[in-house]
């Protein structure tokens, strides 16, 4: 059935369907009339080209404001519970498009307080992962000078009171409807969703006036910051305007690549070889004799070897397309497709390994009020 999946913050099942989930939630497509307005500041990023960053909230009003002279400020994060995979880095790569496009502002929250509450982690577990999630998300290289990233546990002084606001506004009844939780959800987990907000409304407090935020994220972190928009009036606060991304998907074919099958996720971190070896048991939906895949060719959009090419790492849309084609016809088969992937994500983590290394530098200067790593 086309609605039998869930997608929350905490847990997406199921086979989605991304456009019912748009309805589902709300959100408004990005149509062509909007990929021709962001057309003016840049070509659009693949991304954007490609329907995986497919919805938003309000994207106009960003773009209405920039034009009149105000810029806004970028706000994304990451849950550290362990290390940074492809999935991960996939919408922070658009967010550095973002912030060199419109050269603005951002911030990086690391909630360490949700993974503590949402997993068998303790503190100092959480803390350790964000220090080598930040040194993924530096190694991308967003500007020094205008993005800060902050750490709940150690900005909480300047978060809380944010966060308490937001709190005093949102009853059990609404957190209960919006997130499912219940009778033996910890009450850490029923406040949470302030702290994520609280970035949203942290660059009215910077700016000492009403300054428009955009978050790019995956569309799983909609669920609180439909929350987060539904308080801001209230608060005196614009809302936060939304980008939203599909999942990046598994290699098993699944439709979220995830830390729960180490064999079908590529970690930042992973050696020629695991990649290698990953990428070799992917799933492609193939056939099972190389005659039969000659003659009646194989299916790019269940291949997870394609889906990677698409998602990330095959920008140029005619060679892309001609992949497609080719598979099709039977004219290139998994073999060949799984060599050329496994060389483009090693040349990208060969790359990303040593900016990763160079970020331990940078990283002590770019933290929120100049909290120690
Ligand atoms: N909750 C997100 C996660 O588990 C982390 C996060 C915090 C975030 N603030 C965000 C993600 C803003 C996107 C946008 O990964």
């Amino acid at each position: 059935m086309a609605d039998d999946f869930k997608v929350t913050p905490w847990e997406v099942t199921g086979d989605i369907d991304y456009d019912v989930l748009m309805k589902r939630f709300g959100t408004a497509p990005i149509d062509d009339a909007l990929l021709k307005r962001i057309s003016k500041y840049a070509e659009p990023h693949p991304m954007l080209r490609r329907g995986i960053f497919y919805t938003h909230r309000d994207f106009n009003v960003i773009l209405d404001e920039y034009e009149k002279g105000n810029k806004f400020y970028l706000y994304t994060g990451r849950g550290p519970s362990g290390n940074t995979h492809l999935g991960h880095i996939m919408p922070w790569i658009f967010n550095k498009w973002i912030q060199d496009t419109f050269d603005v502002n951002m911030l990086f929250q690391m909630t360490d307080d949700e993974k503590f509450l949402f997993k068998d982690l303790n503190v100092e577990d959480t803390r350790k992962m964000a220090y080598e999630n930040a040194l993924d998300f530096v190694a991308l290289g967003f500007n020094p000078d205008k993005t800060k990233i902050i750490v709940d546990t150690e900005n909480v002084k300047t978060l809380y009171p944010i966060a308490l606001r937001v709190a005093k506004k949102v009853t059990y009844s609404t957190a209960k409807a919006v997130f499912g939780f219940d009778g033996e959800s910890n009450i850490g987990r029923i406040f949470f969703t302030s702290m994520e907000s609280a970035p949203a409304f942290l660059p009215s407090e910077i700016e000492g006036k009403p300054t428009n935020v955009l978050i790019p994220a995956g569309i799983d972190q909609d669920p609180h910051f439909r929350v987060t928009r539904d308080v801001a009036p209230g608060l005196k606060y614009p809302k936060p305007s939304l980008l939203y991304c599909k999942m990046c998907p598994g290699l098993n074919g699944g439709d979220k690549m995830s830390s729960s099958d180490e064999n079908a996720t590529i970690y930042t971190t992973d050696t020629p070889k695991q990649v290698k070896k990953k990428v070799g048991r992917a799933f492609t939906g193939g056939c099972v004799s190389v005659d039969e895949q000659r003659e009646k060719g194989g299916n790019p959009e269940i291949c997870a070897v394609f889906k990677y090419n698409y998602y990330l790492f095959e920008h140029d849309d005619a060679k892309l397309n001609e992949m497609a084609d080719k598979c099709r016809r039977g004219e290139i088969l998994c073999g060949e497709c799984k060599v050329a992937l496994t060389q483009k994500i090693n040349v990208f983590l060969e790359n990303h390994q040593a900016k990763r290394e160079e970020a331990r530098e940078i990283v002590k200067n770019m933290t929120f009020e100049g909290f120690k790593w």
